[in-house]
């Protein structure tokens, strides 16, 4: 091959023509591997940077994913790195965490002892970095790490939001689905509140392309729902996964991959995230998982939504469990 003259090769990402898209992982467990193996599956980054505690594992969870680069939808530059290589990142996933702790009481607030230490190392670094990109948390429980690490870092409303109840309403969506007959990506539904015990979903909003839920419960009555029955399923989901593979992984890398890629693509599309209140839904200074629109910007706008007077209630009662969960969080 003719050896290409540096004087007419463009540097991608420095030269103002062409910009690469960069996304930094931290924690390379299940969770962070499989965001990574959703990234390179459908071509969402140009470059990704691997950094975990150990970083043997970052090495070779780099190695393993650049195994299959030649049968991937585009080449993707993926390295074990440090906080240094991210600095000039678009998008920092968070996804430090020690699942068993959850796992052995089916509460995601019992492995803040790991991940509040955790999120403790990370903010310094990252803004020592200079990052200024978006900064999207997982890591559990997500509402409270999602609040400390905006808070630590300082960065533009919307910039820092979590995955929060984004997973919970797919499994929300699996179900109407699998109940309806109905493809999920023809209905909308939400689950509201903390990606926790206490979310909840408001089936005043559910609606199959405009067609009230009620209206389809008519003919099908597997959608004659309760609220409680069917939230109470969708968080339970969660904990059966764990059960049986002490951990989960599709669901919520794939969440994460597709905020990422609204964002890197500035598609300006609405999914539920754990995002700042600033007065939406009756809350202030509390995040918390509500539909959004998200753009290149992160969280551009809260989406408020007509829910009932008691939906009202189970949402407030909703952001003092995140609260009480801070509050905690801060004695670590
Ligand atoms: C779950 C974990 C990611 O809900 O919190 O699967």
């Amino acid at each position: 091959m003719k050896e290409e003259s540096n004087a007419n090769r463009l540097e991608p990402g420095h030269c103002g023509i062409v910009k690469l898209r960069k996304v930094g992982i931290i924690g390379l467990g299940h969770v962070g591997a499989h965001v990574l193996c959703d990234l390179v599956n459908q071509g969402i980054a140009d470059e990704i940077v691997l950094i975990d505690i150990d970083r043997e594992k970052a090495e070779c969870e780099a190695m393993d994913i650049n195994a299959s680069m030649a049968y991937m939808p585009s080449r993707i530059k993926v390295y074990a790195g440090t906080y240094g290589d991210i600095g000039d990142a678009d998008v920092l996933v968070n996804a430090s965490g020690k699942i068993s702790l959850s796992a052995a009481s089916n509460d995601r607030t019992n492995e803040m002892r790991y991940t509040v230490a955790a999120a403790r190392e990370i903010a310094p670094q990252v803004r020592a970095s200079g990052f200024k990109g978006i900064f999207l948390n997982i890591s559990n429980p997500c509402d409270v790490i999602t609040s400390y690490m905006a808070r630590e870092l300082g960065l533009p409303k919307g910039r820092v939001f979590g995955t929060g109840t984004g997973l919970d309403t797919a499994r929300l969506l699996f179900r109407l689905s699998h109940d309806s007959g109905v493809d999920a990506r023809s209905i909308t539904a939400y689950m509201f509140g903390e990606h926790g015990n206490a979310q909840f979903a408001p089936l005043s909003l559910v609606s199959f392309r405009g067609k009230p839920l009620a209206e389809m419960a008519k003919t099908n009555s597997k959608l004659n729902y309760s609220q409680d029955d069917i939230s109470k399923a969708v968080i339970q989901d969660a904990w059966t996964v764990v059960s049986a593979k002490h951990c989960t992984e599709y669901g919520i890398a794939a969440t994460a991959a597709r905020m990422i890629k609204i964002v890197l693509g500035d598609e300006r599309s609405i999914m539920p995230v754990s995002a700042m209140l600033e007065g939406e839904y009756g809350e202030s200074g509390v995040f918390a998982g509500v539909p959004c629109l998200l753009g290149a910007g992160g969280v551009e706008e809260v989406c408020e939504l007509p829910l009932t007077k008691a939906e009202w209630e189970m949402f407030h009662q909703c952001c003092e469990s995140i609260r009480n969960n801070i509050a905690l969080a801060e004695e670590m």
